[in-house]
């Protein structure tokens, strides 16, 4: 029996796989496929996913054990993404009932996977050395907002951190020229779009392969493209962090005051141990040089707990580093050891139960940062882009350019359209969220 021509898609990870789907989302339907929004109606479900850590791996497997039974009603399964990459062939023996395997760096060839897939092979792959010089770039993304759009800037990463497993996943790093960056920022801004957000496993590396412009240029020229409002970038990786990007900040009016710098640790033994390429006192100094800007930039982080051979003073020091930083948000993860990493042949050190009251202290503490760095903003008008609205509490939600949630009430009763931008005076702070009321 040929594959209906439904699918279903859902993704797991980071925000370089959810625009992965997006563009694969489009490729599919220029093949004819329809999206469908559930796995019942689909003939084809496709799971992109991420194995960043164990958990996020596990899921995949656990998802794809609910819906074994559903194969025999003819549906045919695909594993997309960065577990499909790292575990290749070895789905088919875990999950009998997948019939294709695709890693990010072969979306390429979906088109002629797909046509095998019809064919009724039941193992096609779609897998790459990693060694690829290509872009996943198509004419075709299905992008999800009209308003807020992502655009990949540069794919892989050649840092080789010792936990990471993006190395392995994604491939070698490989940049986009500048022209055809702005090309796709301009044909957005035409198409309606206010907000992108470049994208890159570690954007500020990003090198043109034409040699025309530097990571800070490329931003200040999407900053200024005709019709964009906010411009984002995630995520950046110290090392690679200069101040042209913070001096591109304060020059371009588009651009966000937000900078997401991830530290891992505030041990520079541990960050020695971790190949991160920076010291504590290296890391500070950028955070000095975001500081000195004329605007107020938001800084957010992620770290790790629990790194092999990671000491209390060495998790003290990242506690000592979130006081002295004073982050508006943190992403924290207990370390999970990946396959293929240098990590791996360490030996997992922190019990499990540590590396949880690690993780609940720096929570707790990050917590109590939070409020009064938010609270500081009580009393300020600031602009807010509009994403939705909450019926239950009457609120529209919105977004500030340092990408604090902005909950807020309007004194008309039409409700501001989501894409548009308003000035909300606020009246209270929360540790992850503002409140405040529209200013005519
Ligand atoms: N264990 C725990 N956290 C990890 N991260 C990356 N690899 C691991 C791992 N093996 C975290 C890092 C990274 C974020 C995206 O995920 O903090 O910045
Ligand atoms: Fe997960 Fe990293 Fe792959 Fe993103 S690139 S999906 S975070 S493993």
């Amino acid at each position: 029996m040929g594959v209906t021509k439904t699918f279903y898609i859902e993704t797991f990870g980071c925000q370089m796989n959810a625009h992965d789907s997006e563009k694969v989302v489009g490729t599919l339907v220029s093949e004819g496929y329809r999206q469908v929004s559930t796995v019942e109606e689909a003939g084809l479900v496709l799971y992109n996913t991420c194995s960043i850590r164990d958990k996020a791996e596990q899921k995949v497997f656990n998802r794809l054990a609910d819906y074994k039974k559903l194969e025999k009603q003819g549906k045919k399964f695909g594993v997309l993404g960065c577990v499909a990459q790292q575990e290749g062939d070895k789905i088919f023996e875990r999950a009998p009932y997948v019939s294709m395997v695709c890693g990010s760096a072969s979306y390429r060839n979906l088109p002629a996977m797909l046509v095998q897939l019809e064919a009724g092979n039941r193992r096609v792959t779609g897998l790459d050395d990693r060694q690829t010089d290509a872009c996943f770039e198509t004419e075709c993304t299905a992008r999800t907002n009209p308003h807020r759009g992502y655009i990949t800037i540069i794919e892989g990463c050649d840092k080789f951190c010792a936990y990471c497993v993006v190395p392995y996943t994604r491939g070698k790093e490989r940049s986009r020229t500048a022209e055809s960056v702005l090309r796709e920022a301009r044909q957005m801004a035409d198409s309606g779009f206010t907000d992108v957000q470049l994208l890159g496993q570690n954007v500020n590396s990003y090198r043109d392969p034409s040699g025309k412009m530097s990571f800070a240029e490329l931003l200040t020229a999407v900053g200024e493209v005709n019709g964009i409002r906010r411009v984002r970038f995630t995520t950046s990786h110290p090392r690679d962090f200069t101040p042209d990007i913070v001096a591109a900040i304060d020059a371009v009016p588009a651009l966000c005051d937000h900078v997401h710098l991830p530290v891992q640790s505030g041990s520079t033994r541990v960050l020695g141990a971790m190949a991160r390429e920076y010291s504590r006192e290296e890391y500070l100094e950028r955070v000095a040089w975001v500081r000195s800007a004329k605007r107020p930039i938001s800084m957010t982080t992620d770290t790790i707990v629990g790194f092999p051979g990671e000491t209390e003073e060495d998790f003290e020091q990242t506690l000592s580093l979130l006081d002295e930083v004073g982050f508006d948000a943190v992403f924290a993860f207990k370390f999970s050891p990946r396959p293929n990493t240098p990590a791996i042949s360490l030996q997992d050190s922190i019990p499990e139960e540590e590396k949880s009251r690690r993780l609940q202290m720096l929570m707790d503490r990050q917590r109590e940062i939070q409020r009064s760095r938010y609270a500081r903003h009580v009393g300020q008008i600031m602009e807010a882009a509009v994403e939705g609205f909450n019926s239950q509490r009457g609120q529209v939600i919105g977004r500030s350019t340092q990408n604090k949630t902005v909950n807020f009430t309007t004194p008309h009763p039409i409700r501001p359209a989501p894409g548009s931008y308003l000035p909300v005076r606020i009246t209270q702070s929360f540790p992850n969220s503002l409140v405040g009321e529209a200013v005519s």
